[in-house]
């Protein structure tokens, strides 16, 4: 975004609230974050939520067909090859961008999801600010996303009539939901907001869709394949949610409901987001703990030290699961009846931090547990997977500590066939 347009930014300090931060001065159709922040809400936890899991669920059958086309009709003794991160950033990657933004963001550029990867790899030259020079590759994929975003955007304005608008006023074929249409429209109202500036802003919302909840994805079914007792009993809940009426066959809200699954979910989350939470002291200055904080300064907050606190978290008997480690069952209790319950009540929220906290909490934490979730339960009740994983599992790349979920730090050669009996609809 140039820097004229970003100065709104710099400029608003009305809040995200209905109502303006007393003394601000900020015209009502320049309150970008407000803006921003309610838009998201209607999107992610209002109106938009539900039409948005269902695309997703029928989007999630066209990731299973091309998984079932790349193994062929034949089982075969493949060998581990492939990456099974792949798996994740291109093909989740591309469910997930049709189920958000509907299908012409894709048509116009199929290659979007290789080079939003290369992008996300490029992030630590982004947060050290290395000059392009040296780092022209992520540069030029940034570059490269944002145009086709303009892109989108130009061929949609030219093709999309209201008339194309489904009955629930959401989806079209050309902006993908309401939520686009809208933002369209308030951004656009923004002063010294052009047609790149919109892009950039766009381009934004789409990387905070897709680039943790991805990488949670792939974490969730890394840790479900390569333990095989824990993929017994994983496919144990994805059987008790099958359900022939549903458009995947799972029944999802049964599904984010299971215990094992909702633990796996939970701890997966606190291993790998290593996420910095920035917030500014706007009202007056800022006392934690006796340490003062000065009105006008930026605090980032990490998720790091809650995620590893071991005064909050159950490392099992005789701290046999350390926090360094995934352990699928820290999050389940066993009941008298010989079954688990999954805990995570009040007394953890302040330690468990993945999505932030407060008013500006990730909108998208629901969303994102369906879609981790459902790919999990999807692969497992369809596929045979098999995973090269180094002893002592797979290290995890903080190279970008600070911008949410960890890469793992090598490829993960894995092999994959269809099931002989099974599989949902
Ligand atoms: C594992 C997955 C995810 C993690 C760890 C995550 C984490 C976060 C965090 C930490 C924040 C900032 C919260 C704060 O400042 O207190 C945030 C904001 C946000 N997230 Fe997520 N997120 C995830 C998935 C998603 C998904 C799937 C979506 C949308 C489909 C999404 C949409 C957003 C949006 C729009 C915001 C900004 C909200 C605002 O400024 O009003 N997130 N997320």
């Amino acid at each position: 975004m140039n820097e004229k347009s970003s100065r709104t930014y710099l400029l608003d300090n009305s809040g995200i609230g209905h109502e303006p931060t007393a003394g601000s001065s900020v015209k009502p159709h320049n309150r970008v974050g407000f803006l921003n922040h309610h838009l998201f809400a209607d999107f992610l936890t209002g109106p938009g939520f539900r039409p948005l899991t269902t695309r997703f669920e029928k989007e999630i059958m066209g990731f299973k067909t091309r998984i079932l086309d790349m193994c062929g009709s034949e089982k075969k003794e493949t060998k581990r090859t492939g990456d099974f991160f792949e798996l994740f950033t291109q093909e989740l990657t591309r469910t997930s961008l049709r189920a958000t933004c509907g299908p012409l963001l894709l048509e116009l550029d199929p290659d979007f999801p290789r080079r939003f990867w290369i992008y996300n790899c490029g992030l630590p030259h982004f947060l050290r600010r290395i000059p392009r020079l040296f780092a022209r590759e992520a540069y030029e994929a940034r570059d490269s996303l944002v145009a086709s975003v303009k892109l989108w955007h130009t061929a949609a304005r030219l093709r999309f009539e209201p008339r194309y608008v489904d009955e629930a006023a959401d989806v079209d074929p050309f902006w993908g939901c309401n939520f686009f249409r809208q933002r369209q429209e308030s951004l656009g109202g923004i002063d010294n907001y052009d047609a790149d500036a919109i892009a950039s802003e766009d381009f934004g919302a789409i990387w905070g869709f897709n680039h943790n909840v991805i990488l949670a994805a792939f974490w969730v079914s890394y840790e479900v394949f390569r333990d095989h007792a824990l993929l017994s009993r994983v496919e144990n809940e994805v059987a008790a949610c099958a359900d022939a009426t549903k458009l995947s066959g799972i029944d999802v809200e049964k599904l984010v409901t299971m215990p094992l699954l909702q633990s796996i979910w939970v701890e997966t989350l606190r291993l790998r987001v290593h996420i910095f939470m920035s917030r500014k002291v706007t009202q007056a200055d800022l006392n934690i703990n006796n340490w003062l904080v000065p009105r006008d300064n930026v605090v980032f907050v990490s998720s790091t030290p809650a995620h590893m606190d071991t005064a909050s978290w159950s490392c099992g008997p005789d701290h046999s699961h350390p926090l360094d480690e995934f352990w699928a069952d820290r999050f389940l209790v066993p009941q008298s009846d010989g079954t688990a319950a999954f805990r995570l009540d009040a007394s953890m929220s302040g330690s468990w931090i993945p999505f932030g906290g407060g008013v500006q909490m990730c909108p998208g934490r629901h969303f994102a547990k369906r879609e981790a979730l459902l790919t999990c339960a999807v692969l497992v009740s369809c596929f045979d997977v098999d995973l090269a994983v180094p002893d002592g599992g797979m290290e995890m790349d903080w190279s970008t500590c600070g911008t949410g979920t960890l890469k793992p730090k090598a490829r993960v050669p894995y092999s994959i066939n269809r099931k002989e009996h099974g599989g949902v609809n």
